[in-house]
């Protein structure tokens, strides 16, 4: 969740989207700094942690809805996959300072279920990639966990997590050629048959509808059993929208991606247009009023005082998780019903 900002120079707009990493870390940092969430790798990857301010209540929320909400979908679809005994891979696009590899890894989320991951791949910008492999080498307690890496430019190659620079407006074709293994390209990421989770953590609003929707139809032609997460805004053809706009357009920041699908059921199309049978869209007011266990919601209400409601729901209401499995469609339906403590609607 950007917050506004009133002065800000002209500069490359591909600049402005990486830095929107920055704005993802330190909303996560101030939300494991007020326990909202428990997450001790963050501020590892976080330049000079110490002098950032706190959050707004607000921003700590939210932060907290959705990373919760999306844990709990990787780790079902984890559990799914370890039932079948098989191998799986997971790929986060525009990953960013994203830590789920290491909370995965040292058994924070999910216990040992990361010893079924074959490859954790994340895929961001040069400049991004170069600076979180900067963080890894001089953090012992993020390059211990990988092992032995093989560092080239601005990826890393370990035997499980790898991260490569890319841009991913790129076209399928250079997507095929880099990441899959063929006898070609021995040295290839990624396994088609094996069941491969892609997560989209606020990364497809900076594209184009049409490379957002390549991107997704290239996963699902080219993997036997995809399964992917969207969560980002939505909506935003109102006055509250416009707001977020503006104060992003001020940072040099345009969402090209964000209008094509403006509404939850849009959101769901979105995955039915490109090749997945089915999908699911909850917006993150829906889920902290109907999927959050009550006991969390209890705890997090008394970290700090937050002053509106109202206000609370309409940011929450402008952002969404979407879910969608090509060839296990109803795996997560059981978290959503055994989750749902009241029967209000968005
Ligand atoms: C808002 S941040 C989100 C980071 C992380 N996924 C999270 O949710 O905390 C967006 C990330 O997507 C990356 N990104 C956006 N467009 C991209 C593109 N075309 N190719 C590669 N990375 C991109 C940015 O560099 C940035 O790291």
């Amino acid at each position: 969740m950007l917050p506004p900002r009133l002065h800000s120079r002209r500069r490359n707009p591909d600049e402005s989207i990486r830095q929107t990493d920055g704005d993802a870390s330190q909303a996560r940092l101030s939300a494991v700094r007020k326990r909202y969430l428990n997450d001790p790798f963050i501020a590892l990857l976080v330049p000079q942690p110490h002098l950032l301010p706190s959050r707004p209540p607000l921003i700590n929320i939210g932060t907290y809805i959705r990373s919760e909400a999306i844990d709990e979908l990787v780790v079902s679809w984890l559990q799914h996959n370890a039932a079948s005994g098989s191998k799986v891979q997971i790929v986060s696009l525009g990953a960013g300072s994203d830590t789920r590899f290491w909370r995965l890894a040292t058994g924070l989320l999910g216990g040992d279920l990361s010893r079924s991951i074959a490859r954790y791949l994340e895929l961001d910008f040069a400049e991004n990639t170069s600076t979180k492999i900067r963080a890894i080498q001089v953090n012992k307690e993020l390059n211990s966990v990988l092992g032995e890496a093989q560092i080239s430019g601005a990826s890393l190659v370990s035997d499980v997590y790898a991260i490569r620079d890319m841009d991913l407006r790129n076209s399928r074709h250079v997507l095929q050629d880099i990441l899959i293994k063929s006898d070609e390209q021995p040295l290839g990421l990624l396994d088609t048959s094996l069941p491969t989770l892609v997560l989209c953590e606020c990364v497809l609003c900076y594209m184009t509808q049409e490379q957002s929707d390549s991107l997704l139809k290239w996963f699902s032609d080219t993997f036997d059993q995809p399964a992917v997460i969207i969560y980002e805004m939505y909506g935003l053809n109102d006055s509250f929208g416009r707001v977020m706009k503006d104060n992003l357009r001020s940072r040099n920041v345009t969402l090209p991606g964000v209008d094509a699908y403006p509404t939850l059921d849009d959101q769901t199309r979105r995955y039915t247009n490109n090749g997945f049978p089915s999908a699911h869209a909850l917006s993150l007011k829906t889920i902290r009023s109907q999927y959050i266990d009550p006991k969390e919601l209890n705890r997090i209400s008394r970290i700090e005082m937050l002053d509106e409601l109202e206000e609370l729901e309409l940011v929450l209401h402008h952002y969404f998780v979407s879910w969608a499995f090509k060839n296990a469609t109803d795996i997560l339906r059981p978290w959503v019903l055994s989750r749902k403590v009241s029967t209000d609607s968005d």
